[in-house]
């Protein structure tokens, strides 16, 4: 990433005479890609993949493009993204109706979607990186990520039990990483610890530090059908307004051992990844949310916008900012295009 440092001394003495001319190292294309400051590559692409209990395909309507897919189709997708050099995907589940209660039960079950799910891509495509969502909201029937209690509190502490538990059965399934997404305090501690007693040492965790309360997430709550039945997300996803706040929680999740820490949503957050990236020495992660996608899409669907072009310049923009890892729905089309 760039340094901020201008040697001023220098341009005070030129600028006078126009000695320097920026223009000539845009002149050609082998020129500008000689002096380009930043890269977007395909291994630093994480694919959002959405897994449901039925068969076959379904499109989401908010996110054109995207699909839940069946166990099976899934498999097929997973394959096909390695193959274009995608490094992981982050797998999150359709979990039906009749499935979910108040306290998330099904998101532990050993033969649950997840598990199953895991175990399959494990066995057809051994080489891919699957990570795991821990959060209880596509398990819940009231769409929260946490337990709730009898006046709409969603409770911190009972809620990292029943998250630890999911990651113990995510890791026992065979996820590389496991993601907490759900912003309750001290699961990154909780969830390692618990995951070393076991003797998953080498499964590692991918924290949401800096998940605000964003209104980017609507067309992903379309796609889980998870969006809260009550109240908003507002008392454990974070103020827009904070950047401290962010800081905060990132030296929180690195000193509970996080691997990679990451910020969400990624596009109008791009100040907290240039200060997260400052921050940490870890990895970041920026998350490229479902609102970010389907403002692309739909502008692109009206001609209004060139949609590979900005694309590519979105992603870019969050590298600038200095994200090392992009997830991002757009993923395969990038491999694609990178690959051309
Ligand atoms: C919930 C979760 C959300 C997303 C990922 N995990 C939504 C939410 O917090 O309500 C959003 C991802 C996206 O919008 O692409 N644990």
């Amino acid at each position: 990433m760039s340094s901020l440092i201008v040697p001023t001394n220098e341009i005070s003495l030129t600028t006078d005479a126009l000695l320097m001319r920026p223009r000539r190292l845009r002149r050609t294309p082998a020129l500008r890609r000689m002096v380009s400051e930043t890269q977007l590559s395909v291994n630093d692409l994480i694919y959002p993949l959405f897994v449901m209990e039925e068969e076959g395909k379904i499109e989401v309507s908010s996110m054109p493009g995207c699909y839940r897919y069946s166990l099976e189709l899934l498999l097929e997708e997973v394959a096909q993204v390695y193959q274009l050099g995608i490094n992981a995907i982050a797998l999150f589940p359709v979990i039906s109706e009749k499935k979910k209660d108040d306290t998330g039960s099904e998101s532990y079950n050993p033969e649950g979607l997840v598990q199953q799910t895991v175990k399959a891509i494990k066995q057809a495509v051994p080489e891919i990186v699957v990570i795991t969502d821990v959060a209880l909201d596509p398990f819940t029937t009231h769409g929260h990520d946490g337990l709730v209690d009898e006046n709409g509190t969603i409770l911190n502490d009972p809620t990292v039990e029943v998250l630890v538990k999911m990651a113990l059965a995510q890791a026992a399934a065979g996820a590389d990483m496991v993601a907490p997404s759900d912003m309750m305090d001290g699961r990154i501690g909780a969830i390692r610890k618990a995951l070393d007693a076991q003797g998953y040492i080498n499964v590692g965790i991918l924290a949401y530090s800096a998940k605000y309360a964003s209104a980017y997430y609507g067309p992903f709550r379309d796609a889980l059908d998870s969006a809260p039945q009550f109240g908003d997300k507002k008392t454990y996803q974070m103020d827009t307004a904070n950047v401290r706040e962010a800081l905060k929680e990132v030296f929180l999740d690195v000193a509970e051992a996080a691997d990679i820490v990451m910020v969400k949503p990624a596009l109008a957050y791009l100040d907290i990844i240039h200060q997260v990236r400052h921050a940490t020495h870890l990895p970041v992660a920026a998350y490229n949310v479902s609102g970010e996608y389907a403002m692309i899409k739909a502008a692109a669907q009206q001609g209004w916008i060139d949609e590979k072009q900005v694309i590519l310049e979105t992603l870019t923009s969050m590298k600038r900012a200095g994200a090392d890892l992009i997830l991002t729905y757009f993923a395969k089309e990038v491999a694609l295009i990178l690959a051309s």
